[in-house]
């Protein structure tokens, strides 16, 4: 049986097919005598459960009544009655429905997706600006994909990903990004954290048990190695990139890093260092996993190409499109050195048996018709605009900060003058006032197992200086602007 037609002004209304009245049937062959008591007190819990969830329409006291085998005026009788207790109510016209009195009974699929702070100015990195994602070049490709994709590409796919996607990603990526790529070495996976977690997995298995990290850095680092058994060892790092002297002493034989743009202080791995830990990396017959989470966006200085590009077996590369579409798609790539390959495809087979076809043919063919290019130049110019009018807000808001990391990705690092320490006071009031940034001490390891980097500078007295991390991709200049005058008011205000 099927619910009749819906009455719109009743709200959505719910199908129900006929498995879900046959929960009644055992009241409906109850003894005549208690069958009246029997049917209304089984549908009383269906609804109760949620087994018939609000707004569901019930089938017709006719049309139930045959099913069941009952006689009609016993489901009338129940319906007259479950809606006088609320279970059910009687729609405009004919109808009967499921109440919402019973809500709470129905269980609910929570969200627990993270979610911007809600404040008035949000400057938390980490997001792009979604409202850029190409909404129609994206619903193109995705109906060319749709009309061409042969049956057979709809089956398991190779666990490295569809061969389309990866030679039209190895051409991108050795393009844009300067990495030595051969698509046969090429992982689709689903976003750098499954790289990452791919790659920990891998080490484990070859007898590693600690991978060192920047400090500060990413927790994600941490908590995706940590779900493989690998322990990260924080390791500090200066104007250049991480410091060789720790990295060489702390005895760890694989590293995560992040060149292009320093998490989360942005800066960008100078030549000698990239040398150096190229060399070291071959010293300890080790790797390198280089992070390019936000690599595809500089501004006005000359591009880095990838550490990979420089020695390919020793370094693995990861990317995704995160930073650049939406990380809501769960997308990205990872290139391997030859001696890591085949163990990671393996590590991907066992885990899901590869990535999502129709995810992959579509970014294919988004790649090969120049749509994500479009899109990056797209977004390159939306966030440069939106880079300068921060840098240029700080300055004039905040006379004296020094503002670093601003030459690319989607954040800067502020560090703020003295007198708007110390830190915890300056927090403090600005989430106060409705603003939410991040410190870079945040981002600290509590665990400096080998030296650190001071994520906050001395000031005067002892007192640490404040520095902060401001995204700003995912913000209009207006709103920039306005956040920063916001937080210069929270803050100078309550000084006086
Ligand atoms: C430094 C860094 N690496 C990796 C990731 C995870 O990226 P993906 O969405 O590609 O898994 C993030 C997420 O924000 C990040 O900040």
């Amino acid at each position: 049986m099927t619910s009749s037609k819906a009455n719109p002004a009743d709200g959505p209304e719910r199908q129900v097919g006929s498995a879900a009245w046959e929960l009644l049937l055992p009241a409906a062959s109850a003894p005549a005598r208690t069958r009246g008591r029997s049917l209304q007190a089984a549908l009383r819990e269906a609804v109760r459960s949620g087994r018939l969830a609000p707004d569901t329409r019930l089938p017709s006291s006719r049309d139930l009544a045959a099913d069941l085998g009952v006689s009609r005026g016993l489901i009338t009788e129940a319906y007259e009655q479950l809606t006088a207790e609320g279970y059910l109510r009687s729609g405009r016209g004919a109808g009967t429905w499921v109440g919402g009195a019973v809500r709470s009974a129905r269980p609910r699929a929570r969200d627990l997706a993270p979610r911007a702070t809600g404040a008035l100015a949000d400057f938390v990195p980490g997001t792009p600006d979604l409202s850029m994602f190409p909404r129609a070049a994206w619903a193109a490709a995705q109906r060319g994909v749709l009309a061409g994709l042969p049956h057979h590409e709809l089956g398991y796919p190779d666990p490295r990903g569809l061969p389309r996607l990866r030679t039209a990603l190895a051409e991108l990526l050795a393009r844009r990004r300067g990495v030595v790529a051969d698509p046969e070495r090429l992982v689709v996976v689903s976003g750098v954290a499954q790289a990452t977690t791919l790659l920990g997995f891998v080490l484990h298995a070859r007898g590693l048990r600690e991978v060192g990290v920047e400090n500060p850095g990413s927790p994600q680092h941490d908590a995706l190695y940590a779900a493989a058994g690998v322990a990260t060892v924080p390791l500090p790092l200066d104007d250049e990139g991480l410091v060789m002297g720790p990295l060489r002493e702390s005895g760890v034989r694989s590293v995560v890093t992040t060149p292009a743009h320093q998490f989360p202080t942005g800066i960008a791995y100078s030549a000698r260092r990239r040398t150096e830990l190229l060399d070291w990396a071959r010293s300890v017959d080790g790797f390198v996993l280089e992070d390019d989470y936000d690599g595809d966006f500089r501004y006005d200085r000359a591009p880095f190409g990838a550490l990979q590009g420089l020695d390919p077996e020793r370094v693995a590369y990861a990317g995704s499109v995160s930073k650049s579409l939406a990380p809501g798609l769960r997308l990205g790539w990872l290139l391997v050195p030859e001696a890591l390959a085949e163990d990671v495809v393996e590590r991907k087979r066992t885990m899901d048996l590869g990535h999502p076809t129709l995810d992959q043919a579509l970014f294919a063919r988004f790649v090969e018709r120049g749509d994500y290019d479009r899109q990056l130049r797209r977004c390159q110019r939306a966030y440069r605009e939106r880079r300068d009018a921060l840098v240029s807000a700080l300055e004039e808001h905040f006379p004296g900060a020094e503002v670093t990391g601003i030459a690319a990705g989607l954040h800067v690092i502020a560090a703020l003058p003295e007198r708007y320490g110390p830190q915890e006071r300056f927090l403090a009031r600005v989430a106060a006032a409705g603003v939410a940034v991040r410190p870079v001490t945040e981002y600290a390891h509590a665990n400096h197992a080998f030296g650190g980097h001071a994520p906050a500078r001395a000031g005067e007295g002892g007192q640490p200086g404040v520095r902060l991390v401001l995204g700003y991709a995912h913000l209009p200049p207006t709103r920039i602007r306005a956040g920063v005058r916001l937080m210069a008011e929270a803050t100078a205000t309550r000084r006086r």
